[in-house]
């Protein structure tokens, strides 16, 4: 799918040449007459490589067909690396069969953005319908790059993959049952290791509040540990949870049609950390990782849990239901507790589709980053600036915390609108100890309803990128 080679030894059914704005330079090996025909096109199009402008030039050359397309990338000057996606997504994307990239630029180096959109490219959901997309190979031939090693743009993109199929998966499909087998052969794939409790041992660690929440569905919850030690002698391990819902109806305070139908994506931050742990093994980085899911799915039913009821969590603490589609943060308190309890890691990242609130704020093009400690948040802003994903923190005043007291219970499990995504992350920061922490709300940007500038629609995968890099860079 994405090979770096430093010889071109074979014909291409795409040959593209990126370039910035400004005089082309023309293939130097190519015959004299190619070489201004090329030209010739060039000045008949006012190509001059301007972005998002490009000329698909086909020829004769040594008795074989040569296709070739130049990318124009703008001003270098004004040139970012997320142009560099936005121009290499529009122009991969449609292309089929083998394409060879080709660049001189010293502004276009970055194999890791190569990588990136290549996968991203020829990511589809296509499994439940006919038409197939096309694939394409692609070859980067950069000169004198020093490392060729593409294995970690591999690894990368194909657990970006797997979380975006998690997450695209329906409902009928990725159950608890499911996602914990799923975590269970990617662990066996990539050397990790995956625990799988059921609920009756989720109901001896006293876990009420993940039980209340799962507890309608015909089909089980499951709490899937995965463990990752890379280097058994520190004694600092990361945790990662990640939400679970494999389906929110909303439960008894019933969602409507409309805002149902996509409810199939809050187990996006589970999906996000299960891909997390394969990347994380496949690279053999010396670091420790533990991450759970607490999965069930919120259903309705006559055994459901209710508005007013009072429930006691794994910690102690009792929350008070004001409304049955706050489920997340009921789950995320009995996975935190028990992450950081059972699996004594020392610091905790959760990631998770949690409010509608997020996406009133910073749309689809943000993730909300909480955090009750500046240095884990600023060093994981740094990661993220680092793959190109886009975070941006909001405020947890204690002040916020007075909205979800309770008369009934210790706290309640919601605040209404208003600064609905704050008040959540109040909620979850209650059960998280004291340890250093960051919250992720990806309501907005696990998954997308049209394309962005270099993501398809559906599925995005996000979070991957930026808590491996987190990661490994500690
Ligand atoms: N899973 C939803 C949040 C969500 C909304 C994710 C849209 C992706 C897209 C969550 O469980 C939820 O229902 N949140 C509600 C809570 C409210 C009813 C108290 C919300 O934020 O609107
Ligand atoms: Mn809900
Ligand atoms: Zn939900």
């Amino acid at each position: 799918m994405f090979k770096v080679i430093d010889k071109i030894e074979k014909p291409y059914d795409e040959n593209l040449t990126l370039v910035f704005q400004g005089k082309v330079e023309i293939c130097p090996w190519l015959s004299e007459d190619n070489r201004k025909l090329i030209e010739k096109v060039m000045e008949k199009e006012e190509f001059n490589g301007e972005k998002n402008k490009k000329v698909k030039i086909s020829f004769m050359e040594h008795g074989n067909l040569v296709t070739l397309t130049y990318v124009g990338c703008g001003k270098k000057e004004e040139f970012s690396k997320d142009d560099l996606r936005e121009v290499l997504f529009k122009s991969l994307n449609g292309l089929k069969g083998t394409v060879l990239i080709s660049s001189n630029e010293k502004e276009l180096r970055d194999k890791e953005i190569y990588g990136e959109i290549v996968y991203n490219v020829n990511y589809s959901f296509d499994r439940y319908i006919e038409s197939k997309s096309n694939k394409i190979d692609v070859d980067l031939f950069i000169e004198n790059l020093e490392n060729k090693d593409e294995s970690l743009e591999k690894s990368l993109g194909e657990m970006v993959n797997f979380a975006r199929n998690l997450v695209d998966e329906p409902a009928n499909v990725i159950n608890p049952e499911t996602l914990a087998l799923r975590a269970e052969n990617l662990g066996k794939e990539c050397g990790f290791e995956v625990e799988i409790f059921d609920e009756y041992r989720v109901a001896e660690l006293g876990m009420e509040a993940f039980l209340a929440v799962a507890r309608a569905s015909k089909i089980r919850p499951r709490m899937i540990v995965m463990r990752y030690m890379g280097d058994k002698e520190n004694k600092n391990i990361v945790g990662l949870v990640g939400k679970g819902l494999t389906y929110d109806t909303g439960g008894l305070c019933l969602k409507t049609a409309d805002g149902m139908l996509e409810m199939k994506t809050d187990m996006g931050g589970a999906a996000t950390v299960i891909g997390t742990m394969g990347a994380l093994a496949k690279n053999k980085v010396k670091k420790n990782v533990v991450a759970v899911v607490a999965a069930c799915e919120n259903a309705i039913g006559s055994n459901a849990y209710r508005p007013g009821d009072i429930i006691k969590t794994m910690n102690g603490k009792t929350i008070e239901i004001i409304n049955t589609d706050a489920e997340g943060r009921v789950t995320l308190a009995d996975a935190l507790t028990y992450i950081i309890r059972e699996e004594k890691v020392t610091e905790v990242i959760d990631i998770a589709t949690l409010t509608g609130g997020v996406m009133v704020a910073l749309g689809t093009l943000n993730t909300g980053l909480f955090s009750n400690n500046d240095e884990m948040a600023d060093k994981f802003l740094q990661a993220s600036k680092n793959v190109g994903e886009k975070y941006w923190r909001l405020p947890l005043n204690k002040e916020y915390g007075e909205l979800i007291k309770s008369n009934v219970a210790d706290i309640k499990n919601s605040a209404g609108r208003w600064a609905s995504s704050i008040t959540a992350s109040k909620f979850l920061e209650e059960f998280v100890e004291g340890k250093p922490w960051i919250h992720l709300d990806i309501a907005g940007t696990a998954y997308l309803n049209s394309d962005g500038k270099w993501l398809k629609k559906g599925a995005t995968g996000v979070g991957v990128r930026t808590i491996f890099n987190y990661v490994i860079n500690k």
